[in-house]
């Protein structure tokens, strides 16, 4: 059986070529949604440097260049469309990916999302 999808947000609700933040309907978690035109991203807000949110900011979580996730604390720089870490202390690790997708105007949450890292620095 099939897990029912989530409604997160209305396509709308998300700015173009921009970020926002937004809360996971399973576990409360914030997550980080981006959009450009009709693809939509999210991933958990959680650096995988240290554990911390990326933003300072509410909705903010691309650098200057609106090219790449940064997180606040340190600045690493992260892909959009992988979450891959290119630059900074956490290099060549990579954001938590959340499946999402888009039916009509409706992002919807396509089953629950993987758990945040308890402690990234203990990672090997
Ligand atoms: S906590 Fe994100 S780069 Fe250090």
């Amino acid at each position: 059986m099939k897990a029912p999808r989530h409604l997160l947000c209305r396509l709308a609700d998300l700015p173009d070529g921009g970020s926002r933040e937004l809360r996971c309907p399973i576990d409360g978690g914030g997550l980080i949604a981006l959009r450009r035109g009709r693809r939509v991203w999210l991933y958990r807000n959680q650096c995988p440097h240290l554990g911390l949110e990326l933003d300072w900011v509410q909705d903010q979580f691309l650098d200057h260049s609106g090219q790449f996730i940064q997180c606040a604390t340190h600045g690493a720089l992260f892909e959009i469309d992988t979450g891959l870490c290119v630059a900074g202390p956490c290099v060549h690790q990579r954001l938590i990916p959340v499946p999402c997708s888009l039916r009509g105007d409706q992002v919807l949450l396509e089953r629950p999302p993987p758990a945040p890292l308890k402690d990234p620095s203990a990672r090997p």
